[in-house]
């Protein structure tokens, strides 16, 4: 039995470590792993190595992926889908391992509907994903950002000033509230609860007035001001560049927060974009643990031919979903534990 296992969109830490736990645990069952690269770009132009448990050993303790990854949806190319059966075909593949978020596990959903043998697991530092509690990159990210919002108090105190530090989320602010949250944030604006920048002011001139010079604004990256708001269009985003999936490029909201903080309040206000800081380097342990079950599991799931599912965290237990029950609808922070926690 011949096992092709790929990373698609964004790498997150941990990755390594499911592609481990795959081999791993592959092997055990008498499998031969291929890993494919550059997610279904690889696929589609049969470009693929062979995952030994040597070529695999320590590799959990490394951030990004051996096997690099993309943003390609083989269904937006040319004869995609042909090409993705004729490779499976070529290389004797029997079940196909996939590694992603919404837009890669929407890709194995799809293949698994045209036939395709594939299982999912699940991936994104943002944590939006339905259908797992939690997908492991989110660990690594919430406490690299906690720690650069710890930083930046000692230097926002020591200058009286306002910084604004920008966190990744297009669409859901887990990783701003949390990391927010641990980072003693004084405003956390997050894309599920819309910000009138009145009242972000207000607060920040407070703090002021009470003696408390210096402040904390962390932003999610597609944080929008609330309707109406003549300040700011909805959401900013660089014009016209979105992905082969329709996500589009966010770029600008801290720029646009620090110039208008500074000019309605007066206190001098610097920004931070944390960007891609999120998602390099090494995985925390739990996300090397979670990232490990999860390879094993996909093994499970393709031993007992659960094709369409996709490994999940419910609980503690390790358990398994149908695919399309965790694509397409995303996992947002409900305004209720906003307005609980942000107090
Ligand atoms: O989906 C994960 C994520 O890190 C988002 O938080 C962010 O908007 C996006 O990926 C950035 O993508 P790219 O690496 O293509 O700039």
């Amino acid at each position: 039995m011949r096992i092709g296992v790929l990373t698609g969109g964004g790498d997150c830490p941990g990755l390594n470590a499911v592609i481990r736990g795959v081999v791993l645990q592959g092997e055990k069952e008498g499998y031969e792993i291929i890993g494919f690269k550059d997610g279904w770009l690889g696929v589609l132009e049969n470009r693929w190595e062979r995952l030994t448990k040597e070529s695999v050993e320590d590799i959990q303790r490394e951030g990004g992926t051996i096997l690099h990854t993309s943003r390609t949806n083989p269904f937006k190319e040319t004869e995609g889908l042909a090409r993705i059966k004729e490779t499976i075909k070529k290389r004797g593949i029997n079940a196909l391992v996939a590694i992603g978020g919404d837009d890669t596990l929407g890709v194995a959903n799809k293949l698994y509907e045209e036939g395709i043998k594939a299982v999912g697991v699940p991936k994104t530092i943002d944590n939006d994903l339905s259908a797992t509690d939690y997908t492991f990159g989110f660990d690594t990210a919430i406490n690299i950002a906690v720690e650069a919002i710890d930083r930046l108090h000692t230097t926002a105190r020591s200058h009286h000033r306002v910084i604004v530090v920008e966190i990744m989320g297009r669409h859901a602010g887990w990783i701003t509230l949390e990391a927010g949250i641990g980072g003693g944030a004084h405003v956390i604006l997050i894309p599920e609860v819309p910000f009138h920048i009145e009242e972000v002011c207000q607060i920040l001139t407070k703090r002021k007035e009470e003696g408390k010079t210096y402040s904390i604004v962390a932003v999610a990256e597609g944080a929008k001001a609330a309707k109406g708001s003549k300040f700011l269009s909805r959401e900013v985003v660089k014009e016209g560049e979105t992905d082969a999936f329709g996500n589009i490029y966010l770029k600008g909201i801290t720029e646009v927060l620090e110039k208008e903080i500074a000019k309605r309040t007066g206190i001098e206000t610097r920004s931070v974009i944390l960007g891609h800081l999120q998602r390099g380097g090494r995985p925390s342990a739990f996300d090397r643990f979670l990232a490990t079950r999860f390879g094993i599991k996909a093994i499970e799931l393709v031993k007992e031919e659960k094709f369409g599912q996709m490994a999940s965290l419910k609980g503690t237990e390790i358990i398994s979903v149908p695919l399309k029950e965790a694509v397409g609808k995303r996992k947002l922070v409900p305004r209720k534990l906003y307005e609980e926690m942000v107090i």
